[in-house]
């Protein structure tokens, strides 16, 4: 898959926007560490089996670098340098391997189809022109293994404008069906006090 949309320069979605919301200091949608239903999912008792994960849009990294951690093999994407360049530095600081990868997640594929047993998302679904969703299901479709798992942290807002752009579960739900089982959908109940109240974790099954 190409790029659904070349960017404008001046495109508040463009990775030159995005860079410089970075280089502006502390990005606000930065939690400082992983999500904590990622936090959760892991630690079950019935945790996940690590294989091959990529974390899309994956920013600093908090979560890709979680994942990691825990035994997973990583490929992290984003298309904007220093956040990059920030989950390199981190990785090494940590001694962990991760493939890191400065790239537009819709030109990933055809080179990387097939290749993971799970997706990350985190705040991409909602960080990308609403338009492209369909685009994106197709995407994360194209990346994962059949049977493979998108794991996801949805923010359902309801504030209008963005980025973030807001879901909603009935959204997701109609997305994403054509290409997945919905296993997991549900309010997330451990997010951080600025965002209670509007997440949802998702785990869905490439069909
Ligand atoms: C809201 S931030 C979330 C970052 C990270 N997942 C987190 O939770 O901290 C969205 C990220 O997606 C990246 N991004 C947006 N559109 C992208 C695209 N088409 N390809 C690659 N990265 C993209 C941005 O550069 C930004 O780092």
């Amino acid at each position: 898959m190409t790029a659904p949309t070349p960017f404008s320069q001046d495109s508040a979605l463009s990775p030159a926007a995005w860079e410089q919301r970075y280089q502006a200091g502390t990005p606000r949608w930065d939690l400082g560490q992983p999500a904590p239903a990622f936090h959760a999912l892991l630690a079950a008792g019935d945790a996940l089996p690590p294989g091959r994960a990529i974390a899309l849009g994956a920013g600093r990294g908090h979560d890709a670098l979680f994942f990691a951690q825990q035994g997973f093999e990583v490929t992290a994407v984003d298309f904007a340098p220093s956040p990059i360049q920030s989950l390199r530095e981190q990785s090494q600081a940590q001694q962990l391997s991760l493939n890191l990868l400065q790239k537009d997640i819709f030109d990933l594929t055809p080179e990387l189809a097939g290749q993971f047993d799970y997706a990350i998302e985190h705040t991409c679904f909602c960080a990308i022109d609403p338009a492209l969703r369909p685009a994106y299901v197709a995407l994360v479709a194209e990346l994962l293994v059949p049977d493979g798992e998108l794991l996801a942290v949805f923010f359902t807002h309801q504030r209008s404008g963005g980025p973030p752009f807001g879901t909603t579960p009935t959204e997701v739900r109609q997305l994403f069906e054509s290409h997945f089982e919905i296993l997991t959908l549900e309010p997330v109940t451990n997010s951080i006090p600025s965002r209670q109240g509007e997440e949802h974790f998702g785990r869905l099954r490439r069909r």
